[in-house]
């Protein structure tokens, strides 16, 4: 692949394999646009939510849904979700948020609704001078970029991936999302057919970025 094309990473795991990090840090090394699509599941959660509407599919579902307005701000390397001018802040992150999110992000009108605003978050790269995209999540590798330059999925032991929700202060439902997300029948959480694993649990952050580094470069050189 020539220097100076346009490159698509995609990340994808479960809650805290440590995709945020190493997509951040990616994002720097390779002057990536950084997008993180949990993020989109989680504001338009909070937004339903706030509307009083149901994680079920029906007439007050695609309402609430029309009634979003998209958009993207860029703020450094991070693309950020706006609804209707709103940019979301840590409230996305709530005990509450984490504990809905999944029920939401299995119904099949929210992903329809969000897939072609993350598909388009490429040509947002192109036009903010980005030499690529990075983008994570749990359905990127396999719906949203299938042909991505790089296809990974993290993975790491639970007790590591409660040590570092711990740390960072936030109270998750991990095993349970991840339960919902593995088991829904549309764009299932699941290491798709010729992405790398990689396992994290025993990795420092720098190790797992040098590691994803080293596969970036094989692609570029
Ligand atoms: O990455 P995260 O933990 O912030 O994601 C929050 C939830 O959003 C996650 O439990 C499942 C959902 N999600 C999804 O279904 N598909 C994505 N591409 C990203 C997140």
């Amino acid at each position: 692949m020539p220097n100076d094309s346009f490159i698509i990473v995609a990340i994808d795991g479960g809650a805290a394999a440590g995709k945020s990090s190493t997509s951040r840090g990616i994002s720097e090394r390779y002057c990536l646009m950084h997008v993180d699509t949990g993020s989109f599941y989680r504001a338009t959660t909070l937004k339903l939510m706030g509307a009083g509407i149901a994680p079920e599919e029906g007439d007050a579902l695609s309402k609430g849904l029309a009634a979003l307005d998209l958009g993207t701000s860029v703020t450094g390397n991070a693309a950020s979700i706006t609804i209707s001018n709103w940019t979301p802040d840590a409230s996305i992150r709530s005990q509450k948020i984490n504990e809905n999110v999944s029920r939401y992000a299995a119904l099949p009108s929210l992903r329809e609704f969000l897939l072609k605003y993350q598909r388009s978050q490429a040509d947002v790269a192109k036009a903010n001078g980005f030499k690529g995209l990075v983008m994570e999540g749990r359905d990127i590798g396999s719906v949203i970029f299938p042909d991505a330059d790089l296809r990974l999925f993290l993975v790491a032991d639970p007790e590591k991936r409660a040590q570092r929700r711990a740390k960072e202060g936030i109270q998750d439902s991990i095993q349970a999302r991840d339960r919902i997300d593995s088991s829904r029948k549309t764009a299932p959480l699941k290491c798709p057919e010729g992405a790398t694993l990689l396992d994290t649990s025993d990795l420092s952050l720098d190790a797992v970025i040098d590691t994803v580094s080293k596969m970036i470069d094989k692609l570029i050189a």
